[in-house]
């Protein structure tokens, strides 16, 4: 049986389904171990802002977890994220869900206003650039990466080129974290999950 979790968002007080039915959602749509480690790190940094926030730490992952899980299928500006939303709504996920998906990426039109939202778009990038930088240490371990390696990283143009600096700086300013500290704490948040993610170095550790 799902577990159903409510969670009020302004007027729009919908619950979601749990968690076991975003990750079977996940997986339907979703292939690539790329991507669905992508997920599961936007899902650790999310969760952990939700215990920062004193907020609904299963709702705020499950967002992280389904931001992206169209993607595969409908990369196009046109399709994503957009149906991806047709298909939660079909399943049952409320509209501040949705919204919350739908406002990661600027092209929608769907302003972030909610904490939920700008705590999604402070993640999504940086979890990318995290996992890059990772992936290029000596153990491809995300123990190895530090904010100041981070930092210098983020100013070589040639590395990780496709994740933009100015949507992890602005996402950061939005949401009120100072920079530093926002990598750090995303780093954290993925380090509880490193062996999933592939990124813990050695064997799992
Ligand atoms: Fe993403």
């Amino acid at each position: 049986m799902e577990a159903v979790l409510g969670y009020a968002h302004g007027n729009d007080t919908g619950p979601v389904p749990g968690r076991e039915d975003g990750l079977a959602i996940l997986h339907e749509f979703t292939d690539k171990p790329g991507l669905r480690a992508h997920a599961l790190a936007v899902e650790s940094a999310m969760r952990a802002y939700a215990r920062r926030f004193a907020e609904d730490e299963e709702a705020w992952g499950l967002v992280g977890l389904l931001h992206d899980f169209d993607y595969e299928r409908w990369p196009s500006r046109v399709d994503h994220p957009w149906r991806g939303s047709e298909i939660l709504e079909a399943r049952g996920y409320p509209e501040w869900f949705r919204r919350a998906i739908l406002s990661h990426a600027d092209y929608t039109g769907v302003r972030r206003e909610t904490k939920l939202e700008l705590a999604l778009f402070a993640c999504d990038e940086l979890c990318g650039f995290l996992t890059a930088c990772a992936l290029v240490t000596h153990g491809k371990s995300l123990r190895e990466v530090t904010v100041k390696s981070v930092r210098k990283k983020m100013k070589s143009r040639s590395f990780a080129a496709s994740v933009s600096r100015d949507d992890i700086v602005h996402g950061a300013e939005q949401l009120g974290i100072d920079l530093d500290e926002h990598i750090e704490f995303v780093r954290d948040a993925m380090q509880s999950v490193a062996p999933r993610l592939g990124l813990a170095g050695g064997r799992g550790g």
